[in-house]
């Protein structure tokens, strides 16, 4: 970004990809984290004079306009936080975008509508991407006057065209999000203080697989909660009632844990869980022991012995990652156990990095310090692939010539 400020913006069309993807309630923006991420590059555009074109997406939609996946109410709110209109086009790349950048004046914004609604940005066809690619290059001029800057971390690991085409299509560049997050996350990968302790929850095991795997080879300590750690509780024996349970990953997880053995690495699981008789805010609930859980009930939070192990398996770490939530924190009688990793982590003196989504949801919804950890991703799957060690395409794409 720097260096196309360099080179002067004033006057200039620049296409930005921002990650918008914000959870909704009807159109109430319940955490508006990733808009406000997105301010320091769209300010830094904006007092250079350039006229902004902001392409992003929210939600999956299929390919086709649908009311409930506009981008109106995050338009409204990045218009409310950068202190100026924002126009919001009423399509993505038609005559309604076109006549809406043509207005633009120096220091303008304008945000595509949800460019998901063109079904060519997820084609998994080269060509079908290319050809949106190349319309949403025309809308800023081109590669002759146009620019292209990347700052939706969270949809990097996406081969979309808003994300990748179009950064072959105009000369390119990260913006200070992507630049940031890359940093942080390179840390990790590279040579991390230790003990590097790893906290992973989150209701599917299966999300996590490539992760894991890639994380027993690296870290020192891997505490397991949320939904997940019944799918290892119950590959180590338990019965875990009615719990969140991946059958058919059984044999993968204890895999996992045979792994962590003879690796040497530390593999916490919970030892007691909050068992309840339904999944609900106001359900029935106690806290049982992990050999205790009766069939009939499911676990919806790590329990109160578990919540002091994990805090003191994470009092010594030097390095710290954690990503999904230990429990259904969406309801406050099962919010405690997320409180506690995350109160814990803010309490060690480790390097702290919470990975995205809904862990840095939980961060902001439960009231807890944003400060008190060393960087918060707006990238849930795209920093987890990255842990992972995948090649992220929309950054792969930045440093080709
Ligand atoms: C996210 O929410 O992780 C990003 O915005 C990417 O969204 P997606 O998983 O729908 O591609």
């Amino acid at each position: 970004l720097d260096d196309l400020l360099a080179e002067g913006v004033s006057g200039r069309r620049v296409l930005v990809r921002a990650d918008l993807n914000v959870p909704l309630d009807g159109d109430r923006i319940t955490d508006d984290g990733r808009v406000r991420a997105s301010l320091p590059t769209l300010r830094a555009l904006t007092q250079a004079g350039a006229r902004v074109v902001v392409a992003a997406h929210l939600g999956r939609p299929k390919g086709a306009p649908d009311p409930k996946y506009s981008l109106a109410p995050v338009a409204a709110r990045l218009g409310e936080l950068l202190d100026g209109p924002v126009t919001l086009a009423s399509d993505v790349v038609g005559d309604g975008a076109r006549a809406a950048v043509d207005a633009l004046a120096d220091g303008g914004v304008v945000l595509l509508e949800n460019v998901r609604f063109d079904a060519r940005e997820t084609s998994k066809d080269a060509a079908e991407r290319g050809a949106l690619a190349d319309e949403l290059a025309a809308l800023v001029g081109g590669a002759a006057s146009g620019a292209f800057v990347s700052d939706g971390f969270g949809v990097v690991h996406r081969k979309q065209a808003s994300v990748y085409d179009v950064a072959q299509r105009l000369p390119h560049y990260a913006g200070g999000l992507v630049l940031a997050e890359v940093e942080v996350l390179r840390k990790l990968t590279g040579e991390p203080e230790r003990p590097y302790v790893v906290v992973l929850g989150g209701a599917k095991v299966s999300d996590k697989l490539g992760v894991i795997a890639n994380l027993l080879t690296k870290v020192d300590r891997l505490i397991i909660g949320g939904g997940m750690a019944y799918t290892f509780l119950k590959a180590k024996g338990y019965e875990v009632g009615r719990s969140l349970l991946q059958e058919d990953q059984l044999e993968q997880v204890a895999g996992f844990l045979a792994e962590a053995d003879k690796r040497g690495v530390e593999l916490v699981l919970p030892v007691d869980v909050l068992a309840a008789t339904t999944f609900a805010a106001d359900a029935e609930h106690e806290a049982v022991a992990v050999d205790a859980i009766p069939a009939d009930r499911e676990g919806l939070d790590i329990g109160p012995r578990t919540r002091e192990l994990f805090a003191a398996k994470l009092a010594d770490a030097a390095t710290v990652f954690w990503n999904g939530p230990m429990g259904v924190f969406e309801f406050a009688a099962f919010a405690g156990g997320t409180r506690a990793v995350a109160e814990a982590i803010v309490a060690s003196s480790a390097y702290s990095v919470v990975g995205g989504g809904d862990s840095a949801a939980a961060v902001r919804q439960l009231g807890l310090p944003e400060d008190g950890f060393s960087h918060i991703s707006t990238g849930g799957g795209a920093s987890l692939e990255f842990l992972e060690g995948k090649e992220l395409p929309g950054v792969a794409v930045l440093e080709e010539d």
